[in-house]
């Protein structure tokens, strides 16, 4: 069993070689949800092979859609939908499930999901999504746990404005809106790219959506969606996860196939700290790292284009060996400091106050036995774990590999003392 496992790392290993960036799950998650709204097969290519991913092919299946999966590339025949109900159990496994709420609504005119509740970054609220999904249309009601959703006379269009640019919400109403009768426009959107590669694939499927990285969208709702073959986009929170990892080891890494672009706020810091980051050919990433790097002042996350708030933890880890003093103010999520005390058993120096993190960058960490209690928190314990002197070994994996394929071999494939046991 995954939760019993322990990440065991030896650290010190300088980093040297050629990762390949895995396919992202927060676009996987959204386009797997949004195979339910096609009439034919869906063949998405690079999805990573990782439980979430499991976990929403698990929800297809529960709602009648046929799911198989050969190495990274996932078919999902979604002809017939026999059930319109997420069990609570897969609910509360994968708290994005509730993505699946737009599409089936969307498709069936009925959806019944248990409330998705809390998780490990605090209060994740879903107000947003039901209050859109009501001006198109729908109706529903909380009952005992659970959201009982309806639409009798189908979803409608119409003129939505976010009071925060959620990226779930974005989704899920782009997911409503595309068999919708009528336009919707979305103003103050998400611009992420997994917003990008979620209305690419709509289209390719013969949707009809505009403006999908900007902050209006505008879809207008097709009588029907046909299926479509469809790459995902490369993981930019793996990519700088490890980018992070090279850097905190003095080492020397090549990221083939990722996204420069959706990489920028990441590789401004990692430049900023002192890092040499050089980028060519399609998707190449080449970073040299001599340690010790230096503080890049204040991190704030924010929406993208801003710095990413997934990708703010194991940055902490890179900082707490770095010179100088690093500030992050967390704008995002209001408990995503929790990884901070963990660190702090390896010999960071960090302290917390609210949303507010001062790291003081230390010579050295030695080797400690952790916890993980959340994937990014997770990631960034083996990032420290790579650089602490002696032994750490890392609990609480099941999150971690949540989001990362098989982290413990692609570190051991660019030289990492790296095992899993
Ligand atoms: C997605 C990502 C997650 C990332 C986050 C922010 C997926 C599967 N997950 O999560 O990895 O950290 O974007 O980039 O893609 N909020 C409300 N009401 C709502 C919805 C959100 O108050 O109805 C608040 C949240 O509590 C949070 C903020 O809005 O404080 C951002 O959340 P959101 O952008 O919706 O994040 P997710 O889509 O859940």
């Amino acid at each position: 069993m995954a939760e019993q496992q322990r990440i065991i790392i030896n650290g010190g290993k300088r980093l040297e070689g050629e990762i390949p960036v895995q396919g992202a799950k927060n676009s996987a998650l959204p386009l797997l949800a949004a195979t339910v709204l096609c009439s034919g097969e869906c063949v998405l290519h690079n999805c990573p092979h990782l439980s979430d991913c499991d976990a929403a092919c698990r929800i297809l299946e529960c709602i009648g859609c046929r799911c198989r999966r050969e190495k990274n590339t996932v078919t999902v025949d979604p002809t017939v939908i026999s059930g319109t109900e997420v069990p609570t159990q897969l609910m509360r496994e994968m708290r994005s499930s509730i993505i699946f709420l737009g599409s089936v609504l969307s498709r069936c005119h009925t959806c019944r999901l248990s409330f998705p509740g809390g998780c490990e970054l605090g209060p994740r609220p879903i107000d947003f999504h039901i209050k859109a999904l009501r001006e198109m249309g729908a109706v529903i009601e909380e009952r005992h746990g659970y959201l009982e959703c309806s639409a009798p006379k189908g979803l409608h269009g119409a003129r939505i404005t976010l009071s925060f640019s959620s990226v779930g919400a974005t989704e899920n109403i782009m997911l409503a809106a595309a068999l919708a009768d009528g336009v919707t426009e979305i103003h103050n959107a998400a611009r992420e790219p997994e917003i990008v590669d979620l209305a690419n694939f709509i289209n390719k499927c013969g949707g009809k959506i505009k403006g999908a990285g900007g902050s209006t969208v505008v879809i207008e709702g097709a009588e029907k969606l046909a299926g479509c073959e469809h790459r995902i986009i490369p993981d930019r929170i793996a990519a700088a996860t490890y980018l992070y990892c090279g850097a905190i080891t003095g080492g020397e890494l090549i990221l083939t196939g990722a996204d420069h672009a959706a990489l920028r706020p990441v590789t401004a810091v990692l430049e900023q700290m002192g890092c040499s980051i050089y980028t060519y050919g399609e998707g190449n990433i080449f970073i040299n790292a001599r340690r010790p790097l230096t503080s890049p002042g204040t991190i704030r996350t924010n929406v993208h284009p801003g710095f990413p708030t997934d990708a703010q933890p194991p940055l902490m880890a890179l900082t707490a060996v770095s010179a100088g003093t690093t500030v992050f103010v967390e704008n995002i999520f209001e408990n995503r400091f929790k990884h901070a005390g963990e660190l702090v058993r390896l010999g960071a120096n960090i302290s917390v106050e609210g949303r507010v993190a001062v790291v003081i960058g230390v010579k050295s960490l030695s080797g400690a036995e952790l916890v993980a209690t959340d994937l990014r928190g997770g990631a960034a314990l083996v990032t420290a774990g790579l650089a602490a002197d002696g032994t750490t070994r890392i609990s609480g994996i099941s999150h971690i590999d949540r989001g990362y394929e098989n982290i413990e071999q692609v570190l051991r494939s660019v030289g990492a003392d790296v095992k899993r046991q």
